[in-house]
């Protein structure tokens, strides 16, 4: 392919500078389905990254060579140097957010973290070493952004690993079949293609993030949902909301309508004042968001991936001393 070809060229121009190591392992990458949009095979400069020019040694924001002869002394400082928000194009991962400020909900799919190293009671922490909470067995892990992420890309939507918890898993998360994107970024990248691109209003859910979400949390696996263990109560994840004709505990009528209680009061987004939630039927981006009898709680129904201004990484402030503090749980159960 073209894109592959132009990298290659690249490469061994530099080939000398560079080290063997970057441009045979360039080489023998394996084709790559390309459906996240960015570090992927083709888009992916290598010199984002790793040090290989030899101007970049006269670039006074590279520190490096360091492992992998990353320009960076860390992973989470290599990405925070572009997803910062000090590059206007590359979508802003720690709080606060402003790029999005001017989108219907204000805020990114996965929301915000915070600085690495600083221990996080809004979302997950990067940088320190914790014990991941829900996990039957819980091993301390110090999380940086390719605990979740491909730093090469994969066939994942945003590049997430497909077996994040090291435990042989293949879990898949693809664009177009797990999860549909209105608009796609623009290429090259602008800072208005990825403010719509990775806006929160940009995406529908149909499958496979509580798969992910609970490869970690493994209390909370699919067959153990609804048993102790499991956090709060035991909420059901992966549940529609008209699963219990007969003991119903959701309101779907309310649901859909839209409006009302737990809609009104909390801004999450103005175009459609709902929490994210599956569409395990939806063929396209319009079907993925549109909410009916069959739309199904999730993980990221009441969490954000990243974090949020709120306790525990939750959409809409439970934790907190407020009065809208049960307005989420509303929007589903109305009582
Ligand atoms: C040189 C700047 C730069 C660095 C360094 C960088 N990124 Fe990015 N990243 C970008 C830009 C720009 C985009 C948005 C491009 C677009 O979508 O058009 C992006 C997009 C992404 C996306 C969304 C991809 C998608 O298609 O959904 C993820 C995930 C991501 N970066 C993770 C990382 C991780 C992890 C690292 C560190 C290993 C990293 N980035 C380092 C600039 C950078
Ligand atoms: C978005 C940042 C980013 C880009 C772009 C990038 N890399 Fe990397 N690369 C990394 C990180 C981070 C690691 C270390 C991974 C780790 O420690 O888990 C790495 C590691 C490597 C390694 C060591 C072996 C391995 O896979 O861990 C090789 C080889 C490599 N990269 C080659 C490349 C080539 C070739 C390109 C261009 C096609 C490229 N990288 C583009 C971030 C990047
Ligand atoms: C790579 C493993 C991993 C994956 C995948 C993962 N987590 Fe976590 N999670 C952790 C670890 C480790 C912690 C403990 C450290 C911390 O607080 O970030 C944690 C903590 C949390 C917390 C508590 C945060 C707080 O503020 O106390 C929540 C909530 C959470 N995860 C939800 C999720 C959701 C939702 C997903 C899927 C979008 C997810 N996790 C995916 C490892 C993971
Ligand atoms: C615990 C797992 C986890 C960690 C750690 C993590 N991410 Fe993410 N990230 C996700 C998930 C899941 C999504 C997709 C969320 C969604 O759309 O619902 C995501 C989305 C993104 C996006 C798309 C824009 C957005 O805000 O939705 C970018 C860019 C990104 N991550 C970069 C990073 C960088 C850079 C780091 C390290 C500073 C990092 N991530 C750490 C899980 C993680
Ligand atoms: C209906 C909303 C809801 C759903 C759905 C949900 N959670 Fe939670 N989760 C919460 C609330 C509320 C808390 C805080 C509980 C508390 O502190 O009392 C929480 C706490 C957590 C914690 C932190 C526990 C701790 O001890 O710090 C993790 C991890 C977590 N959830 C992961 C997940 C994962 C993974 C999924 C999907 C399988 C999920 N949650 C689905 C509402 C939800
Ligand atoms: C996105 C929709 C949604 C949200 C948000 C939501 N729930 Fe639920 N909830 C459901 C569904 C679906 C079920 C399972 C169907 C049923 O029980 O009728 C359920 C079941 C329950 C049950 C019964 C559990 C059982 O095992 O019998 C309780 C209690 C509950 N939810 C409380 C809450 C609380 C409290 C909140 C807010 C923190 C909340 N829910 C948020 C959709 C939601």
């Amino acid at each position: 392919m073209a894109q592959s070809s132009w990298c290659h060229c690249r490469e061994k121009r530099d080939a000398v500078k560079l080290g063997v190591l970057i441009v045979s392992s360039l080489l023998c990458l394996p084709e790559l389905a390309l459906a996240g949009d960015w570090h992927v095979a083709g888009s992916s400069d290598c010199g984002d990254c790793h040090l290989q020019h030899g101007s970049n040694q006269r670039d006074p924001t590279v520190e490096g060579a360091f492992t992998s002869l990353l320009k960076k002394s860390s992973i989470n400082e290599l990405c925070m140097s572009c997803h910062d928000g000090t590059d206007p194009s590359a979508p802003d991962v720690i709080v606060p957010t402003p790029m999005y400020s001017s989108t219907p909900s204000g805020e990114s799919g996965a929301g915000a973290l915070v600085a690495a190293g600083v221990d996080n009671p809004n979302g997950h922490t990067i940088g320190l070493e914790l014990p991941p909470p829900l996990q039957q067995v819980p091993a301390l892990r110090e999380l940086n952004c390719v605990s979740c992420h491909s730093a090469h890309g994969n066939g994942n939507y945003r590049n997430l690993l497909v077996d994040p918890a090291g435990i042989g898993a293949s879990l898949l998360v693809e664009q177009g079949v797990n999860v549909f994107v209105g608009v796609r970024p623009a290429n090259p990248p602008t800072s208005g293609g990825s403010i719509a691109a990775y806006s929160r209003d940009n995406i529908g859910y149909v499958s496979g993030m509580i798969e992910w979400c609970s490869s970690c949390h493994d209390e909370l696996a699919l067959n153990s949902l609804a048993s102790a263990p499991a956090h709060f109560n035991a909420h059901p994840s992966d549940v529609a909301l008209d699963a219990y004709p007969y003991e119903r505990h959701t309101d779907v009528a309310h649901w859909i309508g839209g409006t009302g209680e737990g809609f009104a009061v909390i801004r999450q987004s103005q175009e459609t004042p709902r929490l994210p939630f599956l569409a395990s039927a939806a063929t396209d981006f319009k079907t993925s968001r549109t909410a009916t009898a069959e739309s199904k709680v999730s993980c990221v129904s009441c969490h954000k991936a990243h974090g949020s201004s709120y306790r525990k990484g939750m959409v809409w402030p439970y934790l907190e001393e407020n009065d809208n503090a049960l307005s989420g749980c509303q929007q589903c159960h109305n009582k």
